[in-house]
């Protein structure tokens, strides 16, 4: 080769050598292209294994031409190799990279039960009026459901078929409490006057469900004892429930009803939130019947220990259920033991 031949071979293997390499799209590529244009092969190394041959001003001259192709090429080997490397690096950090970016699954909000609402927000009134939570137990005797509050053995309410009783061997006089009233005799057996207590809890009937039965179902008992309490202080404290629970426009009505437990009895509506009295489908004329209630029996205040000359009190029990059906609109009491999530879900947000 002559020294001209080779230095035109050098010019061009510097360029071939630079695309080559620019070309490379992977290490692997890269390798190939250094043993393409350095390796033993190559023209660049024909021409060096040439040098030897040529006169000493020729192989100095092309012999510098070359060790400077030959920096260059393995300059842009190294830039490129570092290039490569990185893209492979990130390639492997993008393959293994965990995508957060889904909506993920967020757990399903419950809603309290309507009659959880009713019960808490009725509670709440009665407590701040002043009044603390009594209980006692759903399984009751005799004397607590129905001796102490002066319902006598012969009266209808004691017959199997209102009742129902519990199988425990040598206690018959065990039975499921048909009302909170016998929460009336715990509480006032255990303290003394005076007494101002709500007592919540489930009741139990001897009775076909149907739109407006359930054999099982709730109350809030109310009773308050002490000195010098009137049919007025009853009268107030539903009052205040009623519009509280219902909307300050309503009004009550008291008719007489008979209770074997308080004397004298009566039964109270509340004008209809629906019609205000006007007479619709919610209530038909206008009042709806919500509760029973009266001033406390003589007898009963006697049976529990209390002086009946001296103290006096009111009593008053309503349906947990009957609350809720009015205030929602609902048409058939069993929808709401029924655990049916479309009820319920209408009830999600309300506390
Ligand atoms: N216990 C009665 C019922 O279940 C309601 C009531 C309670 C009436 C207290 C008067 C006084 O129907």
């Amino acid at each position: 080769m002559d020294p001209e031949e080779m230095l035109r071979s050098l010019d061009l293997e510097r360029r071939r050598g630079l695309d080559l390499i620019e070309a490379a799209a992977t290490l692997d590529e890269l390798e190939a292209a250094q043993v393409e244009v350095m390796g033993r092969r190559s023209p660049f190394s024909a021409v060096q294994k040439s040098l030897g041959a040529l006169p000493p001003d020729d192989r100095k001259r092309v012999g510098q031409a070359a060790n400077e192709v030959r920096g260059a090429l393995q300059d842009a080997l190294a830039v490129r190799a570092e290039l490569l490397q990185h893209l492979a690096e990130d390639a492997l950090l993008e393959a293994d990279r965990l995508d957060m970016s889904l909506p993920g699954r967020s757990p399903r909000v419950g809603s309290f039960h309507p009659l959880t609402i009713v019960e808490r927000e009725a509670v709440e009134v009665f407590t701040s009026l002043g009044f603390r939570v009594a209980e006692g137990p759903e399984v009751e005797d005799d004397w607590h459901n129905f001796q102490a509050l002066n319902i006598p053995p012969d009266h209808p309410a004691r017959t199997m078929k209102d009742s129902l009783y519990v199988n425990v061997p040598g206690r018959p006089e065990l039975l499921l409490r048909t009302e909170t009233s016998a929460v009336q005799i715990r509480t006032m057996q255990s303290q003394p006057p005076p007494v101002f207590v709500v007592a919540p809890g489930r009741v139990y009937r001897r009775e076909t469900p149907d739109p407006t039965h359930l054999p099982v179902f709730q109350q809030i008992e109310g009773l308050a004892v002490d000195e010098g309490i009137t049919f007025a202080d009853l009268k107030g404290t539903l009052d205040v429930f009623v519009k509280a629970m219902f909307g300050e426009r309503r009004r009550i009505r008291l008719g007489p009803a008979f209770f074997p437990f308080v004397e004298p009895g009566c039964e109270v509506g509340v004008s209809c939130f629906r019609c205000d009295g006007a007479g619709c489908r919610v209530c038909g004329t206008g009042w709806i019947e919500l509760l029973g209630a009266g001033m406390v029996h003589p007898v009963v205040l006697e049976n529990c220990g209390y002086d009946p000359e001296r103290y006096t009190g009111f009593a008053f029990g309503l349906g947990i259920e009957r609350v809720a059906l009015l205030r929602y609109e609902i048409s058939d009491i069993r929808l709401l033991v029924d655990g049916d999530v479309r009820l319920l879900e209408q009830f999600q947000g309300v506390v």
